[in-house]
């Protein structure tokens, strides 16, 4: 995670430090520089990590999961998804905000080994990956062309971000 933070701070700056160029890049030496510092900054922005915002699940996924939700998790988390007395809610600011920051890795583990409550550890990894499928997409997180992964490395490669960047 703070590698990712760094990542980020490094591209903003350099974002800050292009205005400052152009005087310069006429010169043949200011020229090379500029284009190793184009290329450091496409290469920042290729290694930062994923987010929810870019798609990293498939429509079908969801709708795999969604059966599962309302086979599994429903009967406590609620039809919508909104919780009950002492469920917490799966939809909105407050769970986004709870998760915000966090790789899907996390809501993932958390998901696999404590959910559901009564009986925790039954599902299957790949119906994990299905169901926070199916959860991205409840908080209006996009779909795309790939799958989410059941595997926790490639998982903790996407950022959870409440808000869009
Ligand atoms: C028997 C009721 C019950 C079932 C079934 C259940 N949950 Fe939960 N869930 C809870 C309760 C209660 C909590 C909060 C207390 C805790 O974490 O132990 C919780 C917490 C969570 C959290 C953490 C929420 C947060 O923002 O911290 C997630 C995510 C979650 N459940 C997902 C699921 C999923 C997905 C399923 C179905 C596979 C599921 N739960 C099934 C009762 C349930």
């Amino acid at each position: 995670m703070n590698q990712t933070r760094t990542q980020e701070r490094d591209s903003h700056e350099g974002h800050k430090g292009l205005k400052a160029i152009p005087g310069g890049a006429a010169h043949p030496v200011c020229s090379v520089a500029f284009g190793v510092f184009v290329a450091s900054i496409v290469f920042v922005s290729l290694a930062a990590a994923a987010s929810v915002w870019d798609g990293v699940y498939t429509e079908a996924q969801a709708k795999r999961g969604e059966a599962i939700y309302y086979q599994r998790c429903g009967a406590c988390h609620g039809p919508d998804l909104e919780g009950g007395d002492m469920t917490p809610a799966l939809v909105g600011g407050v769970f986004t905000a709870n998760w915000n920051d966090l790789p899907v890795s996390d809501l993932f583990e958390r998901i696999r080994i404590t959910m559901p409550l009564d009986q925790p550890s039954t599902l299957a990894r790949a119906q994990t990956a299905d169901v926070v499928a199916f959860l991205l997409k409840a908080n209006k997180w996009p779909a795309g062309e790939v799958e989410l992964p059941r595997e926790l490395e490639p998982l903790k490669e996407i950022r959870i971000q409440a808000l869009k960047p």
